[in-house]
């Protein structure tokens, strides 16, 4: 189903919600939510959000970029309440050019260091909801088919024989891209990084709006590989797709995926109930419930069985602080607009 067409489906659901609520409940207003996670899981906290509170709660899905494009464009006139999900890093460029506001929750303290510690660098105006790491997927028959070895370190991706068989998003609009872009600056020097973004380039069929869209390129057979958060190809293994994950050898970067209050949101009282409630561990497992899984950040959320094992993965110890400048995201977006985006393959 399309984002849109989960939005119209929101809006039928809302509405008939509101007609059969008791007036006690229809009292409690509306709330605007900003939700850059997969539809399933935006459309379950909608719900449940609004069944416990009476809060209606309206939809809009777009990745993390887009949506820290549509913050920015609309801060005059803020429309968003609150921001849920998406990588870390436009949330902290959020919060340093003053887009949204700084909250404590109550519930801080029920958090892993690592989450709590996304919201003392942004001054408590965003805090970690989940992490994902970020790695590869593949469709092995696909790469069985065309006599290909599945990909086991980011150096194979740029290999001749990968050519056309691989697809990333956009990091404009995906922070799923931005993050790879981030990793690779992070595990070779941006000199290095940047030759081998334009060597991958050529390998890229396609560079997608939505971080999703390759896994799921993967799952239907239309590319053989991706570079993807390694939880979306759980989910769609789990879903019966022909997917396969591989944290890459050399080491990977990781997201800490966020949530913020809106600047000018017009229900911050509302806002607030949201984000204490999306750091309890009941609401925090809608997530698995939606075949999502990332590591929630409430320390007695139970870690879904499937999720990827940290302690499995070779992390980088990725720099939140640099690469969630917003002078340094805008840096590299540039360049990587300039150098690799523009070029011929
Ligand atoms: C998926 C992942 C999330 C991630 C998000 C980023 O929904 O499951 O963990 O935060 O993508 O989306 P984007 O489109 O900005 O790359």
């Amino acid at each position: 189903m399309t984002r849109a067409c989960r939005v119209s489906t929101s809006i039928v659901l809302f509405s008939a919600l509101v007609l059969t609520t008791p007036a006690v409940t229809r009292a409690q207003g509306s709330l605007n939510v900003y939700c850059s996670v997969q539809a399933e899981w935006c459309q379950a906290i909608a719900n449940e959000f609004q069944r416990q509170t009476g809060v209606r709660v309206g939809l809009t899905l777009k990745g993390s970029g887009e949506t820290l494009a549509q913050v920015t464009a609309e801060s005059a006139n803020p429309k968003g309440d609150v921001w849920f999900g998406g990588t870390g890093d436009p949330h902290l460029a959020a919060a340093e050019q003053n887009l949204t506001v700084a909250y404590k929750s109550p519930n801080l303290d029920k958090l892993h260091d690592w989450a709590l510690q996304q919201a003392r660098q942004s001054g408590f105006k965003t805090v970690g909801i989940y992490a994902g790491a970020l790695g590869f997927g593949y469709n092995p028959e696909l790469l069985q088919k065309r006599k290909l070895a599945p990909p086991a370190c980011w150096k194979d991706l740029v290999k001749p024989e990968y050519r056309d068989e691989i697809q990333v998003a956009n990091p404009n609009s995906s922070g799923t891209a931005y993050t790879a872009i981030a990793t690779i600056v992070q595990l070779f020097g941006e000199e290095d990084a940047f030759r081998y973004l334009r060597q991958l380039h050529r390998n890229v069929n396609q560079y997608t709006r939505s971080g999703v869209g390759p896994i799921k390129a993967v799952a239907r057979g239309e590319t053989s590989v991706s570079i993807s958060f390694m939880h979306d190809g759980v989910t769609e293994a789990v879903a019966g797709f022909p997917v396969k994950i591989q944290a890459p050898c050399e080491g990977t970067g990781y997201e800490v995926g966020s949530l913020s209050i809106i600047k000018g949101a017009r229900n911050l009282e509302g806002a607030r109930k949201f984000v204490d409630w999306a750091l309890t561990p009941q609401a925090q497992k809608l997530g698995a419930e939606a075949k999502q899984f990332q590591v929630p950040s409430n320390r007695e959320a139970q870690l879904p069985p499937q999720a990827p094992k940290f302690a499995e993965i070779k992390l980088i110890s990725y720099d939140f602080a640099k690469y969630g400048a917003s002078a340094e995201r805008k840096r590299l977006l540039d360049r990587w607009e300039r150098e690799v985006n523009s070029q011929p393959k």
